[in-house]
């Protein structure tokens, strides 16, 4: 086959050793581990105590995990992606940082925001770079320090949240393995749901911003609820009728793991076992960018070069969407 896809060849990852238990919850705010469990699927999270440290120091362990484990020369890498929510600072891109820290130094390298979908949306950008046969080598980061943006007397969000990376490597495949299809979706209707109101170009940091709290996420989760269960139901079904894929002929769900609830929604549309949805929600929470490829970090030895793997997300913004790919290793390569 003459045709270049863009196949995933390597797979890193990194969570901090601060555990954030639901226990412990219980100690900050009004909650209890039941209605955290129950409503969400969450028993604990991971939380970057490092003074000083941001998303770059996840970024750069899940990067260096990957490169010791294939055993890639990082001077062959041709373009560092970093997705993330919470870059280390608003100007100077994290993701040239973390390239030149693992020794990236013959690539080039940028942030890519999209909030939750950051991580979906990169696989896309990767791939198209792929694809073109402009490149050979792209490593797609997906990294959040979501613990520097949450207020932690909120029980409304921080429940929810915890702080992970993990990394992907991006190669060309003349298999006809690696991402087939995608559905990519945006609406600017989620803006008043999911936000952080204060630190950006219409309402730059003050003494009254930081007094009125208005640093941290704000979320009306019902709504997004709501948005989060159609939208991620909706294109993962799409895309498998679209390519002709019925449940038995797909192998692995990796969604976004934002909510159980909302994971199992979608995987009860696509007709799939319980046994072929990924989940790694109850250690982590919402890692944000972090979770797919954590995913595939905690489940590669599953993964079967062939298998059919359909990836969801859906984020604030409100942006969504799906990928359908095939994977291209089997873990002993
Ligand atoms: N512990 C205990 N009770 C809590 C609580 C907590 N941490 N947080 C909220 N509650 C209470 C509420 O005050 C409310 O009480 P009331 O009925 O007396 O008013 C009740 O529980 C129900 O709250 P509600 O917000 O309606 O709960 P929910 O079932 O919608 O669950 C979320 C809340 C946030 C878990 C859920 O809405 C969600 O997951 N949203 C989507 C998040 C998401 O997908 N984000 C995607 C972008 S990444």
């Amino acid at each position: 086959m003459n045709t270049i896809t863009a196949a995933i060849t390597a797979v890193g990852a990194y969570v901090p050793e601060f555990v954030l238990s639901n226990q412990v919850l219980e100690t900050m705010i009004d909650t209890n581990d039941e209605w955290i469990t129950t409503r969400t699927g969450i028993k604990e999270r991971r939380i970057l105590k490092e003074k000083g440290a941001g998303t770059s120091f996840l970024a750069i362990k899940a990067a260096q995990n990957l490169i010791e484990k294939s055993g890639i020369d990082p001077k062959e890498i041709d373009l560092v992606l970093l997705a993330t929510a919470t870059p280390d600072m608003p100007v100077a891109s994290t993701g040239v940082f973390v390239a030149t820290q693992i020794g990236a130094v013959n690539a080039f390298a940028y942030d890519l925001q999209a909030a939750c979908s950051s991580f979906l949306y990169g696989m896309s950008t990767a791939a198209a770079y792929i694809q073109s046969g402009r490149y050979k080598k792209v490593l797609l980061i997906g990294a959040d320090k979501m613990s520097s943006i949450i207020d932690y007397t909120d029980r409304a969000t921080c429940i929810i949240f915890g702080d992970g990376a993990g990394a992907v490597l991006f190669e060309p495949n003349h298999e006809g393995l690696g991402v087939q299809d995608e559905i990519l979706r945006s609406d600017g209707i989620g803006r008043e749901y999911l936000k952080i109101d204060a630190g950006g170009s219409i309402l730059p940091a003050s003494k009254e911003t930081v007094e009125n709290g208005l640093h941290t996420v704000f979320q009306d989760g019902k709504t997004v609820f709501k948005y989060a269960v159609s939208g991620m139901a909706d294109v993962s079904e799409k895309i498998m009728q679209r390519n002709n894929l019925t449940h038995d002929d797909v192998n692995w769900l990796i969604a976004h793991q934002a909510n159980k609830r909302i994971i199992d929604a979608t995987a009860d549309r696509m007709g799939l076992d319980e046994n072929k949805v990924l989940v790694n929600i109850h250690r982590y929470g919402n890692t944000t960018s972090g979770t797919l490829p954590l995913l595939l970090s905690d489940y590669e030895d599953k993964l079967k070069k062939g298998d059919n793997l359909i990836f969801a997300s859906f984020g604030g913004g409100f942006t969504w969407g799906s990928i359908y790919l095939k994977w291209a290793y089997d873990k002993q390569r």
